[in-house]
């Protein structure tokens, strides 16, 4: 059977995928970040799951303000970069794997969660910027990808609880796929940072800390915190971070974090990357 073996939260900033791209990562700026997700590339190449399914959201992408779906998953056999305006990232085709997300998606509508069943997507540096933070450039991505989306664009945002418990029905479709699948679940985004408004540029690590060590510890605590609390103490955009409750949700009660690294400020953001062991 398939088997969730760890779970990752990673910010996605689009200038980390710039600096990669254009080959700046032995800039001043970026050394420091490439040097301190270095174990975490390791810790792929020593883990290699075969599929990561990728909690991110769409920053007006794939879909806009036509339509507006709280929770997504992608069940297409590819998804390729997104123009976000420059012309599409020059990186590998995202490989879905629709039988498994298929299966996922039974398993969440049938378990009370209205997953909107996407077949066609472009993937924007919301899902494509964790896949080179962990991977950096290969040829080809070594992982197949189940893209799950939320919305938390458009007020109003579902609760942490909700995607929390996503997180726990996703655990239950993995758990029942007959595939001995090596699998790991990605929360991306945040952590703090506002783009926009009078607060532009806030970032508050003091905050993250705590939050990231009641993610870890305490989930039940972290999962209550509400969205206002999200927008005054971590900004507009760290709302994002709730997607990183729906990877918590779909681990064990007690994990283990082998790996942490913190960095501020990567462009807007409180960079922030941890790795939680399940087994
Ligand atoms: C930045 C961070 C994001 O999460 C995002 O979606 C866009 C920009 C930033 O730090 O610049
Ligand atoms: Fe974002």
């Amino acid at each position: 059977m398939a088997k969730i073996i760890a779970g990752i939260g990673t910010s996605h900033v689009p200038a980390i995928g710039a600096a990669i791209d254009k080959g700046l990562t032995a800039d001043p700026y970026w050394q420091p970040f490439m040097d301190g997700i270095e174990p975490a590339r390791k810790w792929m190449k020593e883990h290699k799951p075969d599929v990561c399914i990728i909690v991110y959201n769409d920053h007006a992408s794939a879909f806009s303000l036509e339509s507006i779906s709280t929770f997504s998953i992608g069940v297409a056999a590819e998804f390729p970069p997104a123009d976000e305006g420059f012309g599409p990232r020059q990186v590998p085709t995202v490989m879905g794997e629709p039988e498994l997300a298929w299966h996922m998606a039974e398993s969440l509508i049938l378990d009370e969660f209205d997953m909107t069943i996407v077949n066609k997507m472009p993937v924007d540096h919301g899902l494509t910027v964790p896949l080179s933070i962990m991977y950096g450039q290969p040829d080809a991505w070594p992982c197949l990808v189940v893209p799950i989306c939320v919305n938390v664009v458009q007020y109003p945002p579902p609760t942490g609880n909700r995607c929390f418990n996503l997180g726990k029905a996703i655990r239950k479709a993995v758990d029942s796929f007959p595939k001995d699948y090596r699998v790991a679940i990605f929360g991306t985004g945040g952590l703090s940072h506002q783009l926009q408004g009078e607060r532009a540029g806030l970032t508050n690590p003091e905050y993250d800390k705590q939050w990231l060590d009641k993610l870890v510890s305490q989930p039940d605590s972290a999962k209550a915190i509400s969205h206002t609390e999200y927008l005054r103490e971590a900004g507009t955009e760290g709302i994002e971070a709730i997607m990183w409750l729906v990877m918590r949700g779909a681990l064990n009660a007690e994990v283990e974090e082998v790996y942490r690294f913190t960095r501020v400020p990567v462009s807007n953001t409180h960079y922030c990357l941890t790795i939680l062991d399940n087994s």
